[in-house]
């Protein structure tokens, strides 16, 4: 994590944003796929469309040369158009990517760790996700607090309770 820098995400972030929500939604592709056709599923691309809209929290990992190796970012859903995360009115779901040769060394868990901070600021009381089960993402969000609270065939969503 050496000169690696978190600040809050602005909407020029976008673009990279959608690319570490990519890496996310491919993160078992073999091969990945094309970054458009990830992007052309409305039920992807809500995690991103319009950033950055009120309640959106958002940081971005820098290198030493200030250029963004990854992303990590809550939202809100409403009940009646849910995402695939959602537990609860007004509790924000987690989206985090970090670029591959950036990995393993605890950017994602920088960003996490800080993403749990700005949410407490805004008066959050928890975060969810939702987290294939064969993720090793799963085994990070163990560590930080989260707790499965349901299970689809593939996913688990998860909730960290905010103190
Ligand atoms: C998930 C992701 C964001 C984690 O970011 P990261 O910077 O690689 O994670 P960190 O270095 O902070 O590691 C945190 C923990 O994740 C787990 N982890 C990270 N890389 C791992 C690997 N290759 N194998 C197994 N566990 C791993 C470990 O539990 C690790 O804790 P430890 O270092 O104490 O062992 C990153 O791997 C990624 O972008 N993956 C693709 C996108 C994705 O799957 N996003 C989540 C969708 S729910």
């Amino acid at each position: 994590m050496r000169g690696v820098r978190l600040r809050p995400a602005t909407p020029d972030d976008a673009r990279f944003m959608s690319e570490m929500l990519v890496e996310a939604a491919n993160w078992s592709a073999l091969p990945s796929r094309p970054r458009v056709a990830v992007l052309d599923d409305p039920r992807v691309l809500r995690y991103i469309a319009g950033w950055i809209r009120p309640g959106d929290i958002g940081l971005i990992a820098m290198d030493g040369n200030d250029a963004p190796i990854g992303a990590g970012w809550v939202r809100i859903f409403p009940p009646d158009d849910p995402g695939a995360g959602f537990v609860g009115v007004a509790v924000p779901e987690l989206t985090l990517g970090v670029n591959p040769q950036w990995r393993a060394q605890g950017v994602g868990r920088a960003l996490l760790t800080g993403l749990h901070e700005r949410a407490v600021q805004a008066g959050h009381g928890r975060v969810s996700l939702s987290v294939d089960r064969a993720n090793h993402a799963r085994r990070l969000y163990a560590s930080e607090g989260y707790t499965v609270v349901s299970s689809g065939e593939r996913a688990d969503v998860m909730v960290r309770v905010l103190v």
